[in-house]
């Protein structure tokens, strides 16, 4: 399965692609220059060696040709960049993972954007696609420590049943992360903007917090 990642080279992406190779995707880390992407994978091979991972560094217009995307650019440009991208992401499952945060003195605050969070704002801009929205809560840093299991549930959420099922699945591959079906896009908001809440326990208490909801089989 092949996993396109638009606007990969950044943390996030990177980490994501990365953990995401180790159980075995084949990952396009897309970027809007694709000689960027192809140097970011070999700074990614430098680091972590040549474990034989399907890593390739691309333009975002062919990662977004890939069998299922993920959009991890910054919050703001997530629709645009979609929009731009709708006849390679039509009929696709496109997990958005962007965070719509500001930063407001010493503490980081959730902004909400028009349609109350960004992943609906990405299913209004590209109606032909499956949008659902994950993987909000995990750090950069982490994801892209992949000698180190991550702990914790990925809140999912998208419109369409196969869109959610389809984004745990790829998240229930990953050692001790839980994907957990959160319901329609509707409640996107709260779930992006509790990030806001996780950095500003991350800041208070010197650590790097993660969801976990219990009380579930
Ligand atoms: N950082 C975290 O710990 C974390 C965790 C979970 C979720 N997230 C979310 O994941 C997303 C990516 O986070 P990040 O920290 O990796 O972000 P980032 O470094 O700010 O941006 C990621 C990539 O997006 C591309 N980009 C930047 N501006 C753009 C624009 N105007 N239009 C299109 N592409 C643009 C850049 O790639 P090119 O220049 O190569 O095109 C950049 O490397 C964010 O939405 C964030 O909220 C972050």
């Amino acid at each position: 399965m092949k996993i396109g990642i638009v606007g990969g080279t950044g943390p996030a992406g990177r980490g994501l692609a990365l953990r995401l190779a180790s159980v075995g995707y084949e990952i396009e880390i897309g970027s809007r220059s694709s000689g960027r992407a192809a140097e970011i994978v070999d700074e990614l091979i430098e680091e972590w060696g040549d474990r034989g991972y399907q890593l390739k560094g691309v333009s975002n217009e062919e990662a977004a040709l890939a069998e299922m995307v993920v959009l991890a650019t910054p919050w703001d440009s997530c629709a645009p960049t979609a929009k731009a991208l709708k006849k390679q992401l039509s009929g696709k499952l496109v997990i958005c993972m962007a965070n719509a945060l500001a930063r407001v003195g010493n503490e980081f605050h959730a902004l909400y954007p028009p349609r109350g969070s960004i992943a609906a704002d990405v299913q209004a801009a590209i109606p032909g696609s499956r949008v659902s929205m994950a993987f909000q809560h995990l750090p950069a840093k982490e994801l892209g420590e992949i000698d180190t299991p991550m702990e914790g549930d990925v809140l999912v959420c998208a419109d369409e049943q196969s869109a959610i099922d389809e984004t745990i699945e790829i998240v229930n591959k990953m050692d001790n992360l839980r994907g957990l079906d959160c319901g329609s896009l509707a409640n996107a908001a709260p779930v992006e903007a509790f990030t806001a809440v996780l950095l500003q326990l991350n800041k208070l208490y010197k650590t790097r917090s993660s969801v976990s909801i219990i009380g579930l089989e």
